[in-house]
């Protein structure tokens, strides 16, 4: 048996049908009225973002709420004036870090919800993350890691990667998707609807927001109440037989 380290309260028992209900009623929306989103209900969503599972918890993610009414006719022109932009009550662009985990590293450690840091999370967030993370100058040393993972990988498992700045690109995706998908099914929940959108002018929203070198937008998110013809058609999705493999 393991060591027990921790023992969190088991959770409550959840409502299915609810949950369901939360999941099934999400439609991208691409049109909404003009009723604003309570600051408080929109708080609320972000940190239900935040509580989404990340990378190593480097929590890679930032969340811009554009509000100001120039920013925001600028963004929504950015977004190709679509509808799902133009029409919604807030804006929130979503956005990932490939160079934060050093700072989030350090935040780790100093705010670790126990009085005592444990001395495996001391070593992986004080060596392993650096390891892992760092690419070094000209990814000198993500070309040395994929070297020696190379070699090592011919007698045991090890990760292969990330050992590039594209890698960390898709490093940090992956955990600023679970929060934007987070922040949409916390927006249902409180009764609002959202459009996540890639269609977007990568280099305008950076402009506009005047983002730090490392960062990049994983999608903007239009917010706000649906309109009784905001959800443009009926909701596809194949059969489950063509995406689920028992191997
Ligand atoms: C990463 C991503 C980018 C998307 N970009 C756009 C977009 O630019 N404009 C838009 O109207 N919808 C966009 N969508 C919404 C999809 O078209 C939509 O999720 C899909 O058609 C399924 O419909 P549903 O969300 O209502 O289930 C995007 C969705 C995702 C996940």
């Amino acid at each position: 048996m393991s060591k027990v380290r921790y023992l969190e309260p088991l959770p409550e028992p959840i409502d299915v049908a609810e949950f369901r209900k939360v999941v099934h009623s999400r439609r991208s929306v691409r049109n909404f009225t003009n009723k604003p989103i309570p600051a408080e209900t929109l708080n609320d969503c972000l940190n239900m973002a935040m509580l989404a599972p990340n990378s190593s918890n480097l929590q890679q993610w930032e969340f811009y709420l554009v509000q100001s009414a120039d920013k925001k006719a600028k963004l929504v022109e950015a977004c190709l004036s679509q509808n799902a932009a133009k029409s919604a009550a807030e804006l929130i662009v979503i956005v990932a870090r490939t160079k934060s985990w050093r700072e989030h590293a350090r935040l780790v450690l100093e705010q670790w919800p126990q009085a005592q840091v444990p001395k495996l999370v001391k070593q992986y967030y004080a060596q392993l993350a650096p390891f892992y993370y760092w690419q070094g100058p000209l990814n000198s040393w993500g070309m040395v890691k994929k070297a020696l993972t190379t070699v090592s990988g011919f007698v045991r498992p090890v990760p292969r990667g990330p050992f590039s700045q594209a890698d960390m690109k898709v490093w940090a995706a992956k955990s600023v998707a679970l929060a934007a998908e987070n922040l949409m099914l916390a927006l249902r929940a409180h009764g609002f609807d959202s459009c996540p959108m890639e269609g977007f002018d990568e280099v305008r929203v950076n402009k506009i927001l005047k983002l730090p070198k490392d960062a990049f937008v994983v999608m903007v998110i239009g917010a706000g109440e649906r309109t009784p013809d905001g959800v443009y058609y009926p909701q596809l999705r194949f059969d489950q037989q063509k995406f689920i493999h028992r191997v």
